[in-house]
């Protein structure tokens, strides 16, 4: 009887009653020319699978080697051994693809995750990032269910712009000019009519200019993409391409924004705590080995588990930037002159130390911040009544720090012109972005979340490098 290949996952969970299963996949290890290790990717599980070794031809036996491909047919019995319920007894096995075990770099014991970082190509192989990863993709995906059962419409807005969104100038260039001899205008400056799109162009670092235009006719949208920033930031938080999710909601004012948000981050880590049990298990309890090497005034007071629940039930801390400066000034640390920065006043910009006093220290829970100074933030926020403040709002989680960045909109022509005037930022490069407050501008408001900076403080993983497949750092492209 022919059987249909199934997934270890599902094998684990299948009553054995002696049925004959196929199950492909890769060797974890291969004990005493006896029991395989088999994982296929499907779960941080593997299943264990019985080799008759007096039976197996020599050379099929010498090529199950750890990180070797096989496929095995034979009965799913109920397993004797520790740890596991069922296991197979394998009839047939296939070498789909050797692995030389001189050269294979992954043996049965802890690696460090600096040296898995250098053999990126290999690491979805192991226990972690195999959690990692599928945890990551249950987070993607609740992202898109929370906005679609809620009326969004996904927008893919450009990776390639003419625009600085943020205008914080951090921007890769795109051309297709041969920089070793670049055509030159009457000036002497750099003539881009002759560049690909005939304008200077690059990588976007947001979506949001574009996904307002699309709120402003679909009320409701959300952007899902990639984004770039070439600030030479080199932390545990800061990637130079990363994904941003940026929901933009026409009629929203700064407290809908907020509830928004905070609705949608306590969605998406339900979602991980009821889809994502066995992987979680396994990173919290990597996370607690972890934490055992640190000094005890870093470890972190909750296990990961605990963490996220307690993020669900609990009402995140609504502040206004005025109000969090004043427990700043008095804080301990700034008083003792031991942040790095030390506030001296109204009008600081926060650094992640300062937002994780806030978090960690003072009110020990996920804290949103508004009403930043007009200095400190970006060109299109709406400027509040009393001028010095704009209706920006950051979300800042324990571990992470800023984790949503959002405002609500100036939707005011004239202000808004006025704002852009004041920062140095040409009308004519954002004419569409002016022209939609020309016709029919409404109050509207968004925000955006660092996607990687959610897939850590999910999985507990401490650098962002972790969590993202491939990460782009600066001096760092490779695979
Ligand atoms: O606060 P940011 O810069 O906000 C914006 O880009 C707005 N246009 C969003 C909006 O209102 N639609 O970035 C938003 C979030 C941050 O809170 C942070 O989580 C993440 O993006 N982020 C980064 N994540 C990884 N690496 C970087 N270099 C990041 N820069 C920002
Ligand atoms: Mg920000």
């Amino acid at each position: 009887m022919k059987t249909s290949p199934r997934s270890v996952i599902q094998l684990l969970k299948t009553v054995p009653e002696q049925q004959e299963v196929t199950v492909k996949g890769w060797v974890r290890t291969f004990r005493n020319n006896q029991f395989i290790s088999l994982n296929d990717g499907s779960s941080v599980k593997s299943i264990q699978v019985v080799v008759d070794y007096e039976n197996t031809d020599e050379v099929i036996l010498k090529q199950i080697n750890p990180g070797a491909a096989v496929g095995i047919t034979g009965e799913l019995v109920a397993s004797t051994g520790r740890g596991q319920d069922v296991e197979i007894k394998a009839r047939e096995i296939t070498i789909y693809g050797p692995s030389d075990p001189e050269r294979y770099p992954l043996q049965p014991k802890r690696h460090s995750l600096e040296f898995l970082r250098d053999i990126a190509h290999l690491r979805f192989r192991t226990n972690t990032f195999g959690a990692v990863f599928r945890v990551r993709h249950a987070l993607s995906f609740a992202i898109h269910k929370f906005f679609n059962d809620r009326g969004f419409f996904n927008l893919h807005t450009p990776i390639i712009t003419g625009s600085d969104a943020e205008g914080a100038g951090e921007m890769f260039r795109v051309t297709t000019l041969d920089l070793e001899n670049l055509p030159l205008d009457e000036n002497g400056q750099i003539d881009y009519r002759e560049d690909f799109f005939q304008k200077e162009t690059n990588l976007t670092v947001s979506g949001q200019l574009e996904a307002e235009l699309g709120a402003l006719a679909l009320s409701k949208v959300y952007t899902f993409g990639p984004t770039f920033r070439a600030e030479n930031s080199n932390t545990s938080r800061h990637l130079a391409e990363f994904w941003m999710i940026e929901p933009e909601v026409a009629f929203a004012d700064i407290h809908d924004n907020m509830d928004l948000a905070e609705e949608m981050l306590k969605y998406i880590i339900q979602y991980a705590i009821d889809h994502c049990a066995d992987d979680l298990e396994f990173l919290s309890h990597r996370l607690e080995q972890e934490e055992k090497q640190k000094p005890s005034h870093e470890r972190s007071p909750m296990p990961l588990l605990e963490k996220l629940r307690f993020c669900v039930e609990n009402k995140f801390e609504r502040l206004s930037y005025t109000e969090a400066i004043d427990i700043l000034m008095q804080s301990k640390p700034n008083r003792k002159g031991k942040f790095q920065f030390v506030i001296e006043g109204w009008g600081a910009d926060l650094q992640s130390e300062h937002e994780r006093y806030l978090v960690e220290k003072h009110f020990k829970k996920p804290v949103i911040l508004s009403d930043y100074p007009t200095g400190i933030k970006a060109f299109y926020m709406r400027v509040n009544d009393d001028g010095k403040t704009v209706r920006a709002m950051d979300i800042l989680f324990p571990g992470i720090g800023e984790i949503v960045g959002g405002s609500q909109r100036e939707e005011r022509l004239e202000v808004l012109k006025n704002r852009m005037a004041e920062m140095n930022i040409p009308e004519d490069e954002l004419y569409w972005f002016l022209d939609i407050r020309h016709f029919g501008t409404c109050p509207h408001s968004g925000y955006g979340l660092g996607f990687e900076r959610l897939v850590q403080f999910v999985t507990g993983m401490s650098n962002i490098r972790d969590v993202i497949p491939f990460p782009r750092t600066p001096g760092n492209a490779r695979f």
